[in-house]
């Protein structure tokens, strides 16, 4: 469903992804491992078209989005749930949903309105007049996936959802993205967290300095102590 062929990103002369090449199949989740500043965020942005790739190409859904802007991307059906949240501080939880909200494209199976993701976030429904400022972490990455689920994507780009959370709440995550899955949502996540991105992806990829270095599945890295040690630090 997406797919990278040597993409070349750069930040000024720094030359960030070195010819990145991985594929997400339909229904699929797919995690993306590696240490800071290994590039993670900025293949998503790149994906997004937050930032332009030099050389490469990226299809969607078989059609070349590279030089897209980003808003077109976005209505092809991918939604972004970006680090660190970016909840909008000044606006309700119901506000910062409702702003995202955008009709389900013809193909998606699955349309997502405040009701279904209210019922996916009991906590959202209960707090739904709070700002997005008064949330705990967890309330926060819940209402940065349902800001994402209201632009109805078939495709969800999820950079670091556990990044400090609690463990608990880590699981609770690990569950959110299975449920997702099995409504058919094709899915790319960022993490560091290695048991929460093999509890949830089918296949693991791992970037360092700019490029994929190993790929696998999530058993294969769980057994390869080498491979954990050298570029997960574990
Ligand atoms: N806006 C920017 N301008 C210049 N360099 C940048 C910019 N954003 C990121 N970089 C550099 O690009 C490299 C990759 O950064 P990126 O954010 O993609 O890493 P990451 O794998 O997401 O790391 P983390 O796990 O810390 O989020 C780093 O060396 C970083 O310093
Ligand atoms: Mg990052």
């Amino acid at each position: 469903m997406l797919e990278l062929q040597e993409v070349h990103s750069y930040y000024g002369t720094s030359h960030i992804l070195q010819g990145v090449s991985f594929a997400v199949p339909r229904g699929k989740c797919v995690a993306l491992l590696g240490r800071n500043g290994a590039g993670k965020s900025t293949t998503i942005h790149t994906i997004v078209g937050l930032h332009k790739s030099r050389r490469g190409s990226i299809r969607f859904s078989n059609q070349m989005i590279s030089s897209l802007p980003s808003h077109q991307i976005s209505r092809l059906g991918i939604g972004l749930v970006p680090q660190g949240r970016r909840i909008f501080p000044s606006l309700t939880i119901r506000e910062n949903l409702i702003m995202a909200a955008r009709k389900k494209t013809v193909d998606a199976k699955n349309g997502w309105d405040i009701d279904k993701v209210y019922d996916l976030f009991p906590v959202l429904k209960e707090r739904e007049k709070n700002m997005g400022t008064q949330l705990s972490g967890g309330q926060q990455q819940m209402l940065a996936i349902g800001r994402a689920l209201m632009t109805n994507p078939q495709f969800l780009l999820m950079d670091e959802p556990s990044e400090g959370l609690a463990p608990v709440i880590i699981d609770q995550v690990g569950e959110i993205i299975c449920k997702l899955k099995e409504t058919g949502l094709s899915i790319l996540m960022v993490e560091q967290n290695i048991s929460l991105a093999c509890k949830a992806a089918d296949e693991i990829l791992i970037m360092n300095k700019g490029t994929i270095v190993w790929q696998g599945t999530p058993n294969e890295l769980l057994e390869n102590e080498t491979i954990q040690h050298k570029y997960l630090g574990v």
